[in-house]
């Protein structure tokens, strides 16, 4: 089997997706790249099932390299991602708060600074169906300059150079639309960060991480 170890690592993320409540059922998937090669979830596989054999290896043109399964529906969106930005790993997922949120704004308001985590301002994709290729193209776009998005009556997108990354910023983005929500719901105005205040976390953010004294 080629990649096992990548394979691997996409059912340790889906399966760590499952455990933190980010999915219901079969929703979402994951995927790395290797070089010209993806490794992606299979479409509709229970995530208790799923083992590094199940997961796919296609080139970046959809081709199946080594595939038992057909790949998830969101293939050509994987690939749109890959071929549009330097991303190493891919997560996608249906969290509540994320899904939520995409149902009512067109943008998540910069009130928190972890929307510096998504360098700016995280964007909601239009809506198209799941599985296409307008999807795809959508969530591209809504991806360029950020590390996260989420996708119009849909759910969330987070990408990274590497598949830890990717699945690591996915709690954040649900924290920051949980809050969001949250503040919403008070029918006070929002306070959102001036432009300044913003382009000052987004470089600050960038330096946060364990450092000698
Ligand atoms: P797959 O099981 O085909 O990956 O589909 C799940 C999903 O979330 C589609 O957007």
């Amino acid at each position: 089997m080629i990649l096992e170890e990548q394979r691997q690592a996409v059912v340790d993320a889906c399966q760590e997706m499952q455990r933190k409540g980010l999915v219901v059922g079969t929703a979402g998937n994951v995927s790395v790249r290797v070089d010209d090669k993806v490794c992606i979830s299979p479409s509709a596989v229970e995530y208790e099932d799923l083992t590094a054999e199940l997961v796919g290896v296609h080139d970046l043109d959809g081709n199946a390299v080594e595939a038992q399964l057909k790949p998830s529906s969101e293939l050509p969106l994987h690939l749109a991602v890959y071929h549009s930005t330097d991303a190493g790993g891919i997560t996608h997922n249906h969290a509540p708060a994320s899904t939520a949120l995409g149902l009512v704004c067109d943008e998540i308001a910069f009130s928190h600074y972890y929307s510096a985590m998504f360098g700016g301002p995280v964007r909601v994709s239009p809506y198209a169906d799941f599985g296409t290729d307008q999807l795809a193209h959508n969530v591209a776009e809504a991806l360029q300059g950020r590390s996260g998005a989420l996708m119009s009556n849909h759910g969330a997108i987070t990408i990274g150079p590497t598949l830890d990354k990717a699945l690591s910023l996915l709690p954040y983005l649900e924290y920051i639309c949980e809050i969001q929500l949250r503040a919403m719901a008070t029918g006070q105005p929002v306070k959102v960060l001036t432009e300044e205040q913003i382009a000052f976390q987004i470089e600050a953010i960038k330096g946060y991480k364990p450092a000698k004294a």
